[in-house]
């Protein structure tokens, strides 16, 4: 049957819910359209972007009647900035939306239609909360200034002047760079041209500890005085560590090599009581608050008495390991950063932990190898990035068998079917799952859950 809608159709929805990704889902006549900028509850007139044989896609132009829970945005720059995708919907109904979107997920992709979901930890912290933010420069007519992409726009960036996500001193630093570019006369960097010089601004603060780290990306070429844009950054006692960063090609990127222009080369963050080193590239949370809430869902789960062999798989610095190592006979890490993997193993020093090693690979190729260095693991931790556990790491953890998975998770829909796939192939049973609201005002979610291997697996 042809769908019953043509792309650029205006339309008269009703929002029912969020889907996983934040946009709203309307029916018509059962004919599913996903339509950004929808909140539930609300009708909004859409007009349709894009058709599929099964959905539409839609954009709302036009809030005809709001939903109940819609609320006023604080931030100035919302919704015309990419970073927050839900400001103008009250807090309690986005994590009612994320939890629901763990168990669809789970129902529909894991088969699990009662799966065992504990209720969604909302974030301690509705605003403010990161630890991380990065800027792109863009040129406007008075000079160079600093912001975030426009929603859905990778080529056009919105100057900020106070982003909710960071702190005060985020705020502060970023405005002081922007500053220094005016005073310097550097010209932003344009995608399109290639031209101009000033690409990106990373800012990490140890939320815990107070230090902030600030890394300048830009062009090739030496254009500026470091010894002026030092002064400056220093006058905040935060900053102990300022880097500058080349950028040689035209993709956007920040995950560069740096130089450190002043200061140490990293920046100290606590979580969980433990000291962690950070550096410009190295993995952590990004919201120290809550990574120690979902560390602690770890815990629970992995249920340590002090005689576990323990696998940390996709460690990033050693933070779930290395809060784990004194519950642990033995913790093994695997990371495929190298810079990562080397502050882990700084961070396990840092400590005075001695019953925990790491290594740099892919966990998919080095989990063979673990097993030979470390005998059976007791325990593995998974926390790998968005797509989940790729088919080679599924089938090796499989094979390896341990009774216990902790599996944290970023993306609900490779959580299901990672779950499916052990259950059905491998003989693993979902225990506990916990979702957990880690970036407020945005469509992600986080997940933790136990498995538990209770049958004789089916693959070999
Ligand atoms: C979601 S982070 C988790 C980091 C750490 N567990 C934490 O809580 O800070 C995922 C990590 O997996 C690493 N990674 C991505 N793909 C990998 C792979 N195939 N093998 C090993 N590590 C990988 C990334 O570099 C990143 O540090």
């Amino acid at each position: 049957m042809a769908p019953p809608v043509a792309r650029d159709q205006e339309l008269e929805l009703h929002i029912d819910s969020l889907a996983y990704g934040g946009n709203g889902v309307a029916r018509l006549n059962g004919f599913v359209v996903f339509v950004r900028r929808g909140l539930p509850g609300d009708t909004v007139r859409a007009r349709v972007t894009k058709v599929k044989r099964n959905h539409a896609e839609a954009l709302a132009t036009e809030v005809l009647v709001p939903g109940p829970e819609r609320v006023e945005a604080p931030c100035a720059h919302y919704p015309a900035c990419g970073g927050c995708r839900f400001q103008d919907l009250a807090y309690e109904a986005q994590v009612r939306a994320k939890e629901g979107q763990v168990a669809d997920a789970l129902r529909r992709l894991g088969g699990l239609v009662d799966a065992p979901l504990e209720p969604i930890v909302p974030a301690a912290s509705v605003f403010h909360y990161r630890n991380k933010l990065e800027y792109s420069f863009t040129q406007y007519e008075d000079g160079p200034t600093l912001g975030f992409h426009k929603a859905g726009r990778w080529d056009e960036v919105l100057e900020v002047e106070r982003c909710w996500l960071t702190t005060d001193l985020g705020n502060a630093i970023r405005n002081t760079v922007r500053e220094w570019a005016r005073e310097e006369g550097l010209a932003a960097y344009d995608q399109e041209s290639q031209r101009g010089y000033l690409r990106h601004l990373v800012v990490r603060e140890g939320r815990n500890t107070g230090q902030a780290l600030v890394v300048l990306v830009t062009a090739p070429g030496e254009r500026f005085e470091s010894g002026y844009l030092v002064e400056r950054l220093r006058r905040f006692p935060e900053v102990r560590s300022i880097h500058w960063a080349i950028n040689d090609t035209p993709a956007e990127a920040t995950n560069l090599p740096t130089r450190v222009l002043w200061g140490e080369d990293s920046i100290e963050e606590e979580l969980a009581g433990l000291r962690f080193r950070v550096s410009p590239n190295a993995f952590l949370q990004t919201n120290s608050e809550m990574a120690e809430r979902l560390y602690g869902i770890a815990r629970e789960y992995a249920a340590l008495s002090g005689t576990q062999t323990v696998w940390d798989l996709y460690c990033g610095i050693g933070t779930i390991g290395l809060t784990l190592a004194r519950d642990a006979l033995t913790v093994w890490g695997i990371e495929v950063s190298e810079e990562s993997v080397a502050r882990a193993l700084e961070n396990a020093d840092l400590n005075g932990i001695t019953n925990a090693a790491f290594f740099a690979g892919n966990v998919g190729q080095a989990v063979e190898e673990l097993l030979d260095r470390s005998g059976a693991p007791d325990v593995v931790i998974v926390d790998p990035p968005r797509a989940g556990l790729a088919g080679k790491a599924l089938r090796r953890l499989g094979r390896i068998g341990a009774p216990r998975i902790v599996y944290v998770s970023c993306n609900p829909t490779t959580l299901a079917s990672d779950v499916k796939v052990l259950r059905d192939e491998w003989g693993y049973e979902l225990r506990r799952a916990q979702p957990v609201d880690m970036f407020p005002h945005t469509p992600h979610v986080e997940c933790v859950s136990l498995l538990e291997q209770t049958g004789a697996p089916r693959a070999a």
